[in-house]
């Protein structure tokens, strides 16, 4: 059977991942990342030493792209060509690169198919796919759609408590830079119609995790 998909959405820092993932381990479903895989493309463009500022170049090394995007929420792991990636695509060399990849039309075509075919095989009896265009473009019939915002403040606190060794005001930069490129092409600020917004704000993480799980529970 298709599983029960619940589509989150959100900017940089709004602790969507983990949240999300979380959510998906609690209710024994399976878990998408699909920044994971826009991630992984940005490492292989740079490690076959394509110019990712040239959107040809990336579309042209989609040929060469050879990666597995798992959805289990325990033993996650993301592979380009064989090699485990999973730490690697969030080195901050992939993170500054990763946006200029993502904004070819090309690349979203081919990446939107992947993830739609990953929820339909997916065996568990529900899904969590996280991004920026989940609620809208991937998955806009999901039966539960969610926004994950926090105030910019707390984002860039968020982030930065994770990037130890980085300042602040480099990582708050960055983080409103790659913001601000990406609602570029797809609007994740802004609830569309019919998506629940949930501000994490002033909840700590158990708390939103909870309340995501409430959302979910009563579209049930
Ligand atoms: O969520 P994460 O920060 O890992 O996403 C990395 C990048 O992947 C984003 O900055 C964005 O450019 C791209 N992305 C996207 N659409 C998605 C998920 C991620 O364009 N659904």
């Amino acid at each position: 059977a298709y599983p029960f998909v619940v589509a989150v959405d959100g900017p940089a820092g709004s602790g969507k991942s983990s949240v999300s993932k979380e959510a998906a381990r609690r209710l024994g479903w399976g878990f998408l990342d699909t920044g994971a895989a826009y991630r992984a493309l940005a490492w292989h463009a740079a490690a076959s030493r394509v110019d990712t500022e040239d959107a040809a170049s990336v579309v042209a090394s989609l040929g060469s792209f050879d990666y597995r995007i798992g959805t289990d929420p325990y033993g996650y792991a993301v592979h380009v060509g064989g090699v485990d990636v999973t730490d690697a695509i969030r080195e901050p060399s992939v993170t500054a690169i990763v946006s200029a990849v993502a904004r070819v039309p090309e690349v979203r075509a081919h990446l939107i198919e992947v993830f739609r075919a990953i929820i339909a095989a997916e065996k568990r009896e529900g899904i969590v796919v996280e991004g920026r265009d989940i609620t809208t473009v991937v998955a806009p019939d999901a039966p539960v759609r969610i926004l994950l915002t926090a105030s910019e403040e707390t984002r860039m606190a968020r982030r930065s408590k994770e990037l130890v060794g980085h300042s602040a005001e480099a990582t708050g930069a960055q983080l409103q830079a790659r913001d601000r490129a990406d609602s570029k092409v797809v609007d994740f600020m802004n609830a569309a119609e019919g998506v629940t917004t949930v501000d994490s704000t002033d909840l700590d993480f158990d708390q939103t995790v909870q309340a995501v799980l409430d959302v979910i529970r009563d579209a049930q």
